[in-house]
């Protein structure tokens, strides 16, 4: 058995940065920046309901107390929920504090796009050309944007989801782990309405309405 042992040692050079989540998307978060091409000196990570602990070597402690122990460090928001993410994000705003994007140096992004702000590209993702992700959007590891598709603010798409062309996921969507999104007719656009869930492994190949959850081959709402 080999144990492998997190360390929090900053590296010269390195951008200092702030992280607010201290739960399972922060641990995956923290194996992006770690493999990363380009260093992160982690100042601390935050939790208002469980602080005082050690996260992979990190300390978390509470907002408030992060903010007075590192006035100048931009952040990170490392939550996975989507509106928990979005509340997270004015909360940081209205102290008038920077939040960062973090594109992984092992993901594959088109030349001709737009990323809006704070958004999270993890390793082994792929977008096509002329991909929109709006603001604070989380791709999770391996999960692929084909052309022309527009992800809405603060949707997550969890690891290995596959979008075909064309696809439009509004607002605060969350797609479960290994879903797929494709119009069942080749070349037509297909929505997937704000709020919505899309569940583990489903098949997505109609439009999905604002706050429906869909989950099944091919998906079906059950809400
Ligand atoms: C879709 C989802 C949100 C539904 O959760 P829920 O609201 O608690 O729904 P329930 O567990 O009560 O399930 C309701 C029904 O849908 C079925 N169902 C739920 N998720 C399903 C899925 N992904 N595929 C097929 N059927 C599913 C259940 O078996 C149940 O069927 P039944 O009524 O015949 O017993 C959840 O199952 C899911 O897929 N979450 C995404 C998890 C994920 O990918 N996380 C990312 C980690 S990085």
């Amino acid at each position: 058995m080999i144990e492998i042992r997190a360390t929090s040692s900053p590296v010269k050079g390195a951008t200092a940065v702030c992280i607010y989540g201290a739960g399972g998307h922060a641990v995956d978060l923290l194996t992006q920046l770690s493999f990363d091409a380009r260093r992160f000196d982690i100042k601390c990570m935050v939790d208002d309901f469980r602080p005082d602990r050690q996260l992979l070597g990190y300390t978390v402690m509470t907002f408030d107390q992060a903010l007075s122990q590192n006035p100048d460090a931009p952040w990170l928001v490392a939550v996975g929920d989507c509106l928990n993410r979005k509340r997270i994000f004015e909360r940081i705003e209205s102290h008038n504090r920077r939040i960062i994007s973090f594109v992984s140096s092992l993901a594959h992004v088109g030349r001709v796009g737009e990323l809006g702000p704070g958004v999270q590209i993890f390793s082994g993702c792929y977008l096509s050309d002329n991909v929109r992700l709006g603001k604070g959007v989380v791709m999770n590891a391996n999960s692929s944007v084909s052309h022309d598709c527009v992800i809405g603010d603060f949707s997550t798409l969890s690891p290995a989801c596959i979008l075909g062309g064309r696809v439009c996921v509004e607002n605060e969507v969350f797609i479960g782990l290994g879903a797929k999104i494709t119009h069942r007719k080749l070349g037509q656009p297909l929505t997937v309405g704000k709020n919505a869930v899309v569940g583990v492994g489903a098949v997505v190949i109609d439009d999905v309405e604002s706050g429906a959850t869909v989950v099944g081959v091919p998906a079906v709402s059950i809400r």
